[in-house]
C-alpha cells in the first residue's frame, strides 16, 4: 500500500469520527439525530455500532482536510469531495446522514448518505465508483457479519443498510446488502466460500420481487453448492418497515419462518397479474408452472401439485400428465 492509499485510508476514518462525532455531539447533528432517534427507532447503541454520521452543511471535512493540509490530489482521489464551476471544494456528502461502507476486513472505503428531506435531493447517493469503493465486490456489514455467516452456514442478504440494521436489532448479526445494485457473481463467489445457504430477503414491493428473481437466476448460474431460501415479507413491506410498523418480533419470526423454496416463490411470482378464474390465465399459469418445476426435485413437484389441485380443483393426475409432457417437450 502506497502513501497515498494509506493517507485515503486514513481521511475515511478521520471522516467517519468526524460525521458520527458532529451527529452525536453538536447543535449542527440535532435534527439528523432526532430524525434517526425518532422516526427511525435507533438508538445511540446502533448509531455507534453501524459508525453512522452527519454532514452538515458548513464543509467540516473540508476544514479538517485543509487544518492538516491534505494533499489536493489525495483529497480529489477519496471522492470525499464535489469541485463547482469555480474550482471549489465542497463536502460531497453535505446535508446527509452517512453509513460508512467498510471492506471485507473493516477498513471505511466509502458511504452512502441518505438525504434529511426527501423533497429537493435525490434518497440515496453513495461514494462513485473508484479503486477503493466497487460496489459489485462490496457487501455491506460483511466486516461484521463475516463470523456468523461462517458459524451459521448462512447468509442473508438485503437491499439496503437500514434492512441490515433491523435484522442486526433482531439479533441477525449474518446479514449484509448490496447497495443499490444487482447481485453481482463476485460476491456469490465470495460467499459460497464460507455459507451454503443464503437467505434473499428483498423488499416486498414488485421491484423487490424481481430483483429476487434476478438474484436466484444468478446463483444458480453461478453455483450448485447454495441452498437458497427466499424470504416472504408481509404487507409487501421491506424488513426496515416490518420492524417499524409490526415491531422487532414479527420480524425476526418472518426471517426464520416466512421461507419459500425458490420455486414456490417464483410460482407466486407467476400468479401476479393473472386472474386464475379465466381459464386461459388459469392454463398460462400452469405452463409457467410446469416449466418452473422441470428442474425441481420429485418431492417438490408433488408438494407443489397438490396444492394447485387442491386451490383449483383440478385432477392431480391431470397436472402430473401435464408435467410429463412438459419434461419430454
Ligand atoms: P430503497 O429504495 O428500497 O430504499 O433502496 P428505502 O427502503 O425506500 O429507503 P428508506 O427506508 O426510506 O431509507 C434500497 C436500498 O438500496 C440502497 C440503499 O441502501 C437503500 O436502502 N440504494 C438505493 C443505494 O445505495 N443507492 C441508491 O441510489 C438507491
Ligand atoms: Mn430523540
Ligand atoms: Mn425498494
Ligand atoms: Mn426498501
Ligand atoms: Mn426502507
Amino acid at each position: 500500500v502506497d502513501n497515498t492509499t494509506q493517507g485515503i485510508y486514513q481521511l475515511y476514518t478521520a471522516a467517519q469520527r468526524l460525521y458520527q462525532h458532529i451527529l452525536l455531539n453538536t447543535t449542527s447533528g440535532e435534527q439528523a439525530l432526532s430524525y434517526l432517534h425518532d422516526t427511525r427507532q435507533l438508538d445511540d447503541e446502533i448509531i455507534k455500532k453501524f459508525g453512522i454520521g452527519f454532514v452538515p452543511e458548513d464543509n467540516a471535512l473540508l476544514g479538517y482536510a485543509k487544518d492538516q493540509n491534505l494533499a489536493h490530489e489525495l483529497m480529489h482521489a477519496s471522492e470525499l469531495f464535489i469541485t463547482n464551476d469555480q474550482g471549489e471544494m465542497r463536502d460531497r456528502f453535505a446535508g446527509r446522514i452517512v453509513w460508512p461502507i467498510k471492506s471485507d476486513r473493516g477498513q471505511v472505503v466509502g458511504f452512502s448518505g441518505r438525504a434529511l428531506d426527501n423533497n429537493n435531493k435525490i434518497k440515496y447517493m453513495n461514494s462513485p465508483e473508484s479503486p477503493f469503493f466497487t460496489k459489485s465486490k462490496l457487501l455491506y456489514n460483511f466486516d461484521l457479519a463475516k463470523n456468523v455467516i461462517r458459524q451459521t452456514n448462512t447468509v442473508m442478504i438485503f437491499e439496503g443498510f437500514m434492512d441490515v440494521i433491523s435484522a442486526s436489532m433482531a439479533a441477525e448479526d449474518n446479514a449484509v446488502a448490496t447497495m443499490g445494485t444487482a447481485l453481482t457473481n463476485e460476491h456469490v463467489q465470495h460467499l459460497v466460500r464460507i455459507a451454503n445457504r443464503v437467505l434473499l430477503v428483498y423488499d416486498g414491493d414488485e421491484a423487490g420481487q424481481r430483483a429476487a428473481q434476478r438474484s436466484i437466476t444468478l446463483i444458480q448460474e453461478n453455483t450448485k453448492d447454495i441452498e437458497i431460501g427466499v424470504v416472504h415479507l408481509p404487507d409487501k413491506l421491506d424488513p426496515d418497515e416490518v420492524r417499524l410498523q409490526q415491531g422487532l418480533s414479527t420480524l425476526k419470526q418472518a426471517l426464520h419462518q416466512n421461507i419459500q423454496t425458490p420455486v414456490e416463490f417464483l410460482i407466486s411470482v407467476s400468479r401476479v397479474g393473472k386472474n386464475l378464474s379465466n381459464q386461459a390465465q388459469y392454463l398460462a399459469f400452469l405452463q409457467e408452472v410446469m416449466q418452473l418445476l422441470k428442474q425441481a426435485t420429485p418431492v417438490e413437484q408433488d408438494i407443489q401439485l397438490t396444492r394447485i389441485a387442491n386451490e383449483f380443483g383440478t385432477a392431480k393426475s391431470a397436472l402430473q400428465a401435464q408435467l410429463e409432457q412438459t419434461n419430454k417437450s
